[in-house]
């Protein structure tokens, strides 16, 4: 089954010039998508900080140029030789493949195995599935950890880091939500505001985190803590973690390295849970897609989200290369 499909779409294209990467938008043959089972007309996308590597040409994420990013993508699906999927369907593709070696969300268009697609669940929208994205996914996918490991919510305070990004800031919203007690750790005290409206108890600058005496333990603080930024970071959290506490690790915007040690994992039974939204299975997405549709509906979207054209990406994605980035970029694609 098929719908009307033009010949050219328009998307957003990276690629090198005298030595650089820029970001513009173009015309793009249909034809020149790869032959997946199934194409969908995008409507919405989001800006990850994955985004950001592939449209600056980082090879570990892109191999081939000139490239569409968009690691998601909601919209309507108009042709398909799966079986499960029809014309008209709404559907949710996040992550797999997508915005990294095959034409990304940041089109109008794309083609991808059925393996990869999420229903769109009842209770959200496209526009709200893709305010939650891959940020809200992996942190919907963090906080269940912690939720799975009993932290009841009346356990001490709960720690945040990279707390206004895309992942940190769906995090403060969803575990204040549920009723846990936040502490966001940011670069940007001029977004306490934005914080606390979440629903941050007490915001901190990052430094408070990181600059401690070196020792293999320090005073317990953190009962849990959605960590997003990895280095140093990662293991001051860790050594601030009280008995049987859980620190979730995704993110490497301070570095792919750490160094720690045994005794907060031996003495206090610190459990590190790392995520990996990129290749989760498809029963624990389509659970975390559930559930964010439903008991975990994020009342906290439009707090969190920015609406933008494909015009206005390269701005957007200057400002992840330079930590300026505040909350959930969605991007609305042309009709
Ligand atoms: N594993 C997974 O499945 C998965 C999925 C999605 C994302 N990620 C990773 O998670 C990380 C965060 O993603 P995101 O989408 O939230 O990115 P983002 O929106 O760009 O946010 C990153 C945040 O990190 C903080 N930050 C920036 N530079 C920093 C520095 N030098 N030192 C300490 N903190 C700094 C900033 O927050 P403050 O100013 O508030 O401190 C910034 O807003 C990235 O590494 C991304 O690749 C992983």
């Amino acid at each position: 089954m098929s719908m009307d499909i033009p010949e050219r779409y328009t998307a957003l294209v990276a690629h090198e010039k005298d030595g650089r990467f820029v970001q513009s938008v173009e015309q793009i043959a249909t034809s020149d998508l790869p032959d997946h089972d199934v194409m969908i007309n995008v409507k919405y996308s989001s800006l990850n900080y994955k985004d950001a590597l592939s449209a600056n040409g980082n090879k570990d994420v892109t191999k081939s140029y000139p490239f569409t990013p968009g690691i998601d993508a909601a919209g309507i699906v108009v042709k398909s030789r799966d079986e499960r999927y029809r014309a008209g369907d709404k559907v949710i593709v996040t992550s797999y493949d997508l915005g990294m070696n095959t034409p990304g969300g940041f089109g109008q268009f794309i083609s991808v195995p059925g393996n990869w697609i999420v229903p769109l669940p009842n209770g959200l929208t496209l526009k709200e599935s893709m305010i939650i994205g891959t940020s809200g996914l992996t942190a919907a996918i963090g906080v269940e950890k912690i939720v799975k490991q009993g932290v009841p919510p009346y356990s001490g305070e709960l720690l945040v880091t990279g707390a206004t990004g895309g992942v940190g800031s769906f995090a403060v919203g969803l575990l204040s939500q549920l009723g846990y007690r936040v502490v966001a750790a940011t670069g940007k005290l001029d977004q306490t505001d934005f914080l606390k409206t979440l629903g941050a108890g007490k915001v901190i600058h990052r430094n408070q985190i990181t600059d401690v005496p070196n020792r293999p333990m320090l005073s317990a603080k953190w009962s849990a803590s959605v960590e997003t930024v990895g280095g140093e970071m990662l293991d001051a959290v860790i050594r601030q973690t009280e008995h049987n506490g859980v620190v979730t690790c995704c993110g490497n915007v301070l570095g792919h390295e750490f160094h720690t040690n045994v005794f907060p994992f031996i003495l206090r039974g610190v459990s590190l849970m790392g995520i990996d939204s990129g290749i989760a299975l498809m029963s624990d997405r389509l659970r975390i897609w559930n559930l964010l549709a439903t008991d975990w509906k994020p009342r906290f979207l439009e707090l969190i989200c920015r609406e933008v054209k494909l015009t206005n990406l390269p701005g957007e994605i200057e400002k992840i290369d330079n930590g300026k980035q505040v909350g959930t970029v969605l991007v609305s694609l042309p009709d």
